[in-house]
């Protein structure tokens, strides 16, 4: 009798070591053939740095919380301020009234279920007129924790592993509240669904949206999506009727390129000769990032004639990136921008 316990003991044990090994192996061999371990570990790692950076403590974060932190941007660190958006103040003013003041002023606001901030914002125009800007500008005004969510960052190979992230990106969002969950391009995210759709993409976006709709339910929480898209046409409808608060950011008139060419020049060395109404005038059309274009084009009409006089001298002995060069340049002339403008105008409409 004694023998068979113990054998029933050894067999016990042996069974509970076989299975511990085939699990650990089962799962080391996993982790070995996972090939989105080693960027989500490091996600999860850059996530803890960034929160650290700006002052969150005490914040108890899930795994997936923390992937979903490394998109998190310091919006100390933003380099772009209202000053630096030309043309705008009126989209501007309105930005600021409608997602700015209700996160500053939260008291006024929350006083009635009518005043409450928006819990979706598009910014929508064509390409390169100052949408990311405007997004940049409001995270850095509103001081709120800004997420500057990456598509890339959701997708996970694993079935249900992309649900949890999205899920992830609003529970963080109001665990750090306020805070601004930020989606540029938000077309090619939360486009259309359509029957091709994979399975995993149509939940994904499904869920999306219940989280949503979870934020505009609590009136307190100060959540907000904003989105950003030059093809709102392909924006999924049922996404856009969760962003309420739209801004069209168009193409600048000629007051507006003015000012954003006078934004883009200034601290350069321009020859007076140039005349900004005449540089306004001939560059109809331009968007904002088009005006930025043609400066750089006009200004490398002096590094190439700098270029050209050194050649030309043998004892000049200047080094292009020493201090003394840009007191070299030349100043950028009017004609350096009509040159630059024609040769925009006659490479078809692709850069404007
Ligand atoms: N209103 C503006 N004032 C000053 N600079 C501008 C303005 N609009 C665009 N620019 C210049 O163009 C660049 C691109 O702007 P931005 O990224 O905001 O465009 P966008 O509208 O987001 O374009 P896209 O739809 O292609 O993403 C800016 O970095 C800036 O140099
Ligand atoms: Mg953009």
């Amino acid at each position: 009798m004694p023998d068979n316990r113990a054998r029933y003991i050894a067999t016990a044990i042996q069974v509970i070591l076989l299975g511990a090994v085939t699990y650990y192996g089962v799962k080391w061999l996993v982790d070995v053939l996972d090939p989105t371990k080693k960027s989500r570990l490091a996600a999860q790692k850059q996530g803890e740095q960034l929160l650290k950076k700006i002052g969150v403590q005490g914040v108890k974060l899930s795994e997936y919380e923390l992937t979903v932190a490394a998109d998190i941007v310091d919006p100390l660190t933003l380099p772009i301020t209202w000053k630096d958006i030309g043309g705008l103040r009126e989209t501007i003013d309105e930005v600021k009234e409608t997602v700015i003041l209700p996160i500053q002023q939260k008291e006024i606001f929350q006083s009635s279920s009518l005043l409450s901030a928006p819990k979706g914002v598009l910014l929508y125009g064509p390409p390169g007129c100052g949408k990311t800007m405007i997004a940049k500008a409001t995270a850095k005004e509103a001081g709120c924790r800004f997420i500057n969510l990456q598509v890339s960052s959701l997708t996970d190979k694993w079935y249900g592993e992309s649900q949890k992230l999205a899920a992830a990106v609003f529970s963080l969002a109001v665990k750090l509240q306020p805070c601004i969950i930020f989606i540029d391009e938000i077309d090619s995210f939360l486009r259309m669904r359509d029957k091709t759709d994979h399975e995993a993409t149509a939940m994904m976006k499904a869920q999306f949206m219940s989280l949503w709709d979870g934020l505009m339910t609590d009136s307190s929480c100060q959540v907000i999506v904003m989105g950003a898209t030059n093809r709102p046409q392909d924006v999924d409808r049922a996404i856009l009727r969760r962003m309420p608060s739209t801004f069209h950011v168009g193409l600048p008139n000629l007051e507006q390129r003015k000012e954003i060419l006078n934004i883009i020049l200034q601290g350069e060395k321009v020859e007076e000769d140039v005349d900004f109404d005449e540089l306004a005038a001939i560059t109809e059309g331009f968007s904002g990032s088009g005006l930025k274009e043609i400066c750089r084009v006009a200004a490398m009409s002096c590094v190439r004639d700098f270029m050209k006089a050194r050649n030309n001298s043998q004892s000049s002995g200047v080094k292009l990136g020493d201090e003394s060069v840009k007191s070299h340049l030349r100043p950028i002339q009017m004609n350096d921008f009509i040159v630059a403008v024609e040769k925009s105008k006659s490479n078809t409409d692709f850069h404007r």
